[in-house]
């Protein structure tokens, strides 16, 4: 059993396409000034033709087991959190799972709106301290674009797409994940909700025309919601930690609007730098924006190792959830000469390759003509 879950590596990826306030203009009946005042949001991203959740994860995941030095064949789980799967059944981690040939892995998502991410490295990291996993893949993936009614005001201004993604292995070193806490109000479920297209409302013409396949938002219950548990959830889960408010190095909260991070961060009683924004570039990504946040923070070199980071999500369910994290990479890199270096790209690259051969041999066998008799 190793007692402590580190990051061993993490990487993002945003789709190309970038939906401007002003574009936004042209499409509803709001303005830049609106949106920026009330959200911070300047721009977000939208996923092309070809892309959905899954290849967006993809592109993570390979770059944030590119930066652990990990094959994905060393996968031991592979857990998706996102409300903007590409199925609804089958999970989409299986689908990442097989485009990376993680063979070894197991694969499921989770569903908890915007907290997702937190309580797939709350799994993590209870799999990898139980002694069951050694490495894990979480990803927090969106195709929000996909599920907003472009025609009402109130939701399409806000959300955007994009993937995060985490690989946290087990190590003997002290620190990486020091506590989670994870929390849910079903009571507000109808507060933020898709009704259509699941069993209570399955997918008709009329649920079609109803826009009923598409986010309905109460906005204000939300934000006062989110403004009394974000800096509740960050409190519960210091004292968890058994840690003073006063040893966060950075606080890295869900990206919805900078009003409520800015209402939590004064009722915390933290400096400004101690909370990182970058949601007026990505809009509010759902289970994606707290990885694409701790990635940027990462890859900017705004924390160190030893920094005391804090990851700290809310939405819906409702749901909350918070992760004390003492961040440094825990594993030493071995030297790899060129040609094994050369070997761990390509099998990254054709990952998928092992999946397809197995599709197509099973296509084979079922179109053999003595299969066909037999049935
Ligand atoms: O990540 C999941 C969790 N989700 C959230 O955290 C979202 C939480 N909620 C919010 O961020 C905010 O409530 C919103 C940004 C959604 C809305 O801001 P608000 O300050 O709460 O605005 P409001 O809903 O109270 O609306 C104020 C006015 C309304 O007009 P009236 O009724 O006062 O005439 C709206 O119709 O603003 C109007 N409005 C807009 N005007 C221009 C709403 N959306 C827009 C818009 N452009 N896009």
């Amino acid at each position: 059993m190793s007692p402590y879950a580190h990051i061993a590596g993490w990487g993002m990826y945003a789709p190309a396409r970038v939906l401007s306030n002003q574009d936004l203009e042209h499409m509803v009946d709001t303005t830049d000034e609106w949106i920026r005042s009330r959200t911070g949001i300047v721009e977000r991203r939208i996923a092309g033709e070809k892309e959905s959740t899954a290849t967006m994860a993809v592109e993570a995941a390979r770059r944030a087991l590119a930066r652990a030095h990990l094959s994905p064949r060393q996968l031991d789980a592979i857990i998706v959190a996102t409300i903007s799967p590409d199925h609804l059944t089958p999970a989409t981690a299986c689908l990442v799972q097989a485009a990376l040939g993680a063979d070894k892995a197991a694969a499921f998502d989770v569903s908890a709106g915007c907290s997702g991410f937190i309580y797939a490295l709350s799994l993590a990291q209870m799999g990898i301290t139980a002694g069951e996993w050694h490495s894990v893949l979480i990803i927090g993936a969106e195709t929000l674009s996909r599920f907003v009614n472009w025609e009402d005001r109130n939701t399409c201004v806000l959300f955007g797409d994009g993937a995060g993604a985490l690989v946290l292995t087990a190590s003997d070193q002290p620190g990486g994940v020091l506590a989670c806490v994870l929390g849910a109000d079903g009571s507000g479920a109808d507060l933020l909700v898709i009704p259509a297209g699941g069993s209570r409302m399955p997918a008709s013409p009329a649920t079609l025309e109803q826009h009923a396949h598409t986010i309905h938002m109460d906005g204000r219950a939300v934000f006062r919601f989110a403004t009394h548990i974000l800096p509740e959830a960050v409190e519960q889960v210091m004292r968890k930690a058994g840690l003073p408010l006063t040893a966060i190095d950075m606080v890295i909260p869900h990206q919805a609007n900078m009003r409520i991070i800015e209402a939590a961060r004064k009722k915390l009683r933290l400096p400004e730098e101690a909370f990182f924004v970058n949601l007026y570039r990505y809009g509010n990504t759902s289970a994606a924006s707290i990885p694409i946040a701790l990635c940027e923070v990462a890859d900017h070199g705004l924390i160190n190792d030893g920094s005391l980071v804090v990851l700290v999500g809310f939405g819906a369910g409702l749901t909350w959830g918070a992760a004390v994290v003492r961040w440094g990479v825990a594993l030493p890199q071995p030297a790899r000469p060129w040609w094994q270096r050369a070997l761990y790209i390509a099998r990254l690259a054709f990952g998928r390759l092992p999946a397809f051969l197995r599709r197509l041999l099973y296509r084979l066998w079922q179109a053999l003509p003595s299969r066909r008799d037999e049935e």
